[in-house]
């Protein structure tokens, strides 16, 4: 670890629920060889302050010796004028990430948001707008860009050409939730597409979009999607998207209705010599890849995973911030907007779209 880095980034939590107890527990890790970075929680947020508290007490539950003055808040705006805050982790649902990160970066702190980003991509491109003009750093807590398992597949299938021409990638995100769960709730921006699709684009845009062949040009989307028995979030969604540039074709799928029960793979990538799948219960956690080349037997390789595997994404605020960076390269602004762009793009074929108020551009925290 450099120098620059051994002293902690201090973390402020922002609506402490489920992620956020992942997360904090991956900042909480002890020393490793794959650690880059040191990390301090210094104050959490909640609507409530008994939330808060609350969720201080379960994280250490457990992990004595370790930090424990952390300050608690019952509202936001209280942990935007903790000066001990450095950057600020966004984890309340999607409908509430525009205002509340554009609230953050009002107030100079820099700012690790969620996935989906936000709603659309007008909000995205208004906050990349502020982060860059208060040369704060932003960036989309898209934590599966950050796994080793995807950078080597990446270099295997980019740089080292394994599987020849790419053809086609298949992505596809399956998890039966309840009713109940907010991702039934069309106010907090709710449907498969934003939640757990954009993990989905996320290996077609590292694979395709992002390819040297392809720099990124835009693909021709078509799509469909069925709506929940509600008829306000989609329940289960699917849309290919063309590359032309370098003939490939990818399709897009995620289903609130159904489990991925695939022990097999939930991403194919396929080229002209051979495939490659990538296995896991969930898409957005990349657990092994099997290598299929033409003539040869099948290569399984399970990379150790730091944590939960979120840590990697926060130790890449820690670096880029202590460089002075308002974006990662890893995760950058561009394609936070492409992803915004793509959903946008498969809604309004759709003829979906959420309030007017989760939409605009005027939301506060
Ligand atoms: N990276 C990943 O793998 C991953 C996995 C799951 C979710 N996510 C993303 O993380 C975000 C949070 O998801 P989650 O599953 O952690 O949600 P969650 O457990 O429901 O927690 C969200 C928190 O947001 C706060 N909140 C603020 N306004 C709210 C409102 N109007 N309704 C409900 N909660 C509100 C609440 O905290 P307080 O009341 O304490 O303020 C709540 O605990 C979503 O954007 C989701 O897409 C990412």
């Amino acid at each position: 670890m450099s120098k620059a880095l051994e002293k902690p980034l201090r973390w402020g939590i922002l609506a402490p629920g489920g992620i956020a107890k992942c997360f904090v527990g991956d900042l909480l890790l002890p020393e490793d060889a794959d650690v880059r970075a040191n990390h301090k929680v210094v104050a959490v947020g909640s609507r409530t302050m008994a939330k808060a508290e609350v969720f201080v007490k379960e994280v250490f539950e457990g992990r004595e010796g370790l930090q424990r003055d952390i300050k608690c808040y019952g509202d936001y705006a209280s942990l935007l004028s903790d000066d001990q805050v450095d950057i600020v982790y966004v984890a309340s649902p999607q409908s509430h990430h525009f205002g509340q990160a554009k609230a953050c970066l009002v107030a100079g702190k820099h700012v690790l948001c969620e996935k989906p980003l936000t709603i659309n991509a007008a909000q995205t491109e208004e906050l990349v707008k502020i982060a860059r003009e208060k040369k704060l750093f932003f960036m989309e807590a898209r934590w599966t860009k950050f796994f080793p398992l995807l950078q080597e597949v990446r270099t295997l299938v980019h740089d080292k050409k394994i599987l020849g021409d790419l053809v086609r990638v298949n992505s596809d995100f399956g998890e039966a939730f309840p009713h109940d769960h907010r991702l039934y709730d069309a106010a907090l921006g709710g449907g498969c597409l934003l939640d757990l699709g954009i993990y989905s684009l996320t290996w077609i845009s590292a694979l395709l979009w992002d390819s040297p062949e392809n720099k990124r040009a835009a693909p021709r989307i078509s799509s469909s999607l069925l709506m929940d028995k509600t008829g306000t979030v989609d329940e289960t969604t699917t849309a290919i998207l063309q590359f032309d540039k370098i003939k490939a074709t990818a399709v897009l799928s995620a289903s609130l209705r159904v489990d991925l029960h695939r022990p097999g793979y939930h991403t194919i990538i396929q080229g002209t010599k051979g495939d490659l799948t990538i296995h896991g219960k969930h898409t957005s956690k990349p657990l092994a890849y099997t290598l299929h080349l033409k003539d040869q037997p099948p290569k399984r390789v399970e990379p150790k995973i730091l944590g939960w595997g979120m840590r990697y994404e926060a130790d890449e605020c820690a670096l880029r911030i202590a460089e002075g960076a308002v974006e990662s390269p890893t995760m950058d602004h561009a394609e936070s907007v492409f992803a915004m762009q793509v959903l946008d793009t498969i809604r309004k074929q759709n003829n979906f779209s959420f309030s007017a108020e989760i939409e605009s551009l005027d939301s506060g925290l």
